[in-house]
């Protein structure tokens, strides 16, 4: 097999990422924009052992869950890797993704229940990073090739238009990323330019932006050119405070759903204590916290603790309190005892001393938000001998992409 060969090819499944996959020989070729049972003509674009990348020439017989991309970016840009399948499809391949990889990872069956799906499938998500290098745009599917748009379906038409109005009135010299965030509980949004140290702050067109903070960052270094250096959103019944360095979930209204499913698997009836750890701005210790008496949030960033120390004055929260440091580290010193541990790490999951920590500690249950089903399910491994799986429940957060959320309920055997 050689590169730009073209073949015709039939797809026999989907990857974890949402590529379709095919065989030839002993070669098991990764398809870019092609679903299962679809027929299509491919050109080979990388070979390595055995392993090909291949991309779509021409579709010779479609599939019935095939829906005409909204984007002219799709083929390239890397952001989305589903537009070209039906919502309800997408939905089945995510919950079944999940099935398969804790069958495959933790041996585990029956425990996955039915994906809660996204109300707004486009335009859901409140931040955007757009990468600048004279274009401005996305990365490409599997590249640092900037793949220029001018408007991306995932984001509100706010920033669409604020994007536009940037393109038009600015060079982008000296600009290495924008990021957009935006508050719909005070309907404002923050603009952060991330800027290399000759470039000048009278580049940006602050007459032409309404309702926006704007915000130079100079590597760790923020300087506010317009309005607050903060956004405020609503989860619930609660106002959070986020801080530009801040991690705070994409999805607001799938956040609110995501948090209820912890709630409601909790099983807090006042009286008990709980650990809070990767707290971010102690979103979900301060949801929990009318349910629980005494909540202790750790997280590693001190903008967001900064923010969660907020949250917790605004919100006339009493019962919670945080601490800043790595969360193995910060365990080791810690006497808490709580009766409920909910951990929400990043991609990596958790790493050996807080999985000896959480050991340690042996609460009655943890509640494991993760973001990647392939890491929860190596940790579940580590876990193994102590906890026991109860259920797990897929959120969709991140339609049109191959990416999924789940919360998985833990018992201490
Ligand atoms: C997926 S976010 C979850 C935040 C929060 N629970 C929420 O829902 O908004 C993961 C958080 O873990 C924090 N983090 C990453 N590594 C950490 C570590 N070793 N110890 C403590 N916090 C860490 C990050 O700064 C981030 O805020």
């Amino acid at each position: 097999m050689n590169l730009l060969d073209r073949k015709v090819v039939t797809i026999d499944a989907l990857d974890h990422q949402g590529r379709g996959i095919a065989h030839i020989d002993n070669f098991v070729i990764f398809v870019f924009n092609a679903l299962v049972g679809e027929q299509v003509e491919i050109e080979i674009a990388k070979i390595k052992k055995n392993i090909v990348e291949a991309k779509v020439i021409k579709i010779l017989k479609a599939s019935p869950e095939r829906i005409g991309s909204v984007c002219p970016y799709f083929k390239e840009c890397g952001g989305c890797d589903l537009l070209h399948m039906s919502y309800q499809n997408q939905l089945f391949y995510k919950e079944n993704k999940v099935k398969e990889i804790m069958r495959k990872f933790a041996r585990l069956e029956n425990v996955v229940e039915s994906i809660v799906p996204n109300d707004n499938v486009y335009g859901y998500r409140n931040k955007v990073t757009f990468q600048v290098e004279e274009k401005v745009g996305f990365y490409g599917k599997r590249s640092h090739k900037i793949i220029e748009i001018d408007k991306c379906f995932l984001i509100p038409d706010i920033m669409n238009e604020y994007l536009s109005i940037l393109k038009r009135a600015m060079n982008f010299s000296f600009v290495n990323q924008i990021m957009m965030r935006q508050s719909e509980y005070e309907q404002k949004m923050m603009i952060v330019f991330d800027v290399t140290k000759e470039f000048s702050n009278s580049q940006v067109p602050l007459n032409e932006l309404s309702n926006v903070s704007v915000l130079i960052k100079r590597e760790h270094n923020y300087e506010v050119l317009l309005g607050d250096d903060f956004l405020l959103e609503k989860v619930g019944d609660y106002i959070f405070k986020i801080s530009p360095e801040s991690f705070f979930q994409v999805n607001t209204k799938q956040m609110e759903k995501l948090y209820q499913i912890v709630l409601d698997h909790s099983g807090l009836s006042k009286g008990e204590k709980v650990l809070d750890l990767y707290c971010g701005t102690g979103t979900i210790g301060i949801y929990l916290s009318k349910k629980a008496n005494d909540i202790l949030g750790i997280e590693m960033n001190e903008s967001a603790i900064e923010d969660a120390f907020w949250n917790k004055k605004q919100n006339c929260i009493h019962n919670i309190n945080f601490m800043c440091g790595d969360t193995g580290s910060v365990l080791k010193e810690a006497t808490f005892q709580p009766d409920l541990i909910v951990v929400d790490p990043p991609r990596a999951g958790l790493d050996e001393l807080a999985i000896s920590e959480i050991k340690r500690i042996h609460a009655p249950k943890v509640i494991y938000v993760s973001c990647d089903p392939v890491t929860l399910a190596r940790d579940i491994n580590r876990l193994e001998q102590d906890y026991e799986v109860m259920t797990i429940i897929p959120v969709d957060m991140f339609s049109n992409t191959y990416h999924v959320e789940c919360v998985c309920i833990l018992k201490y055997r």
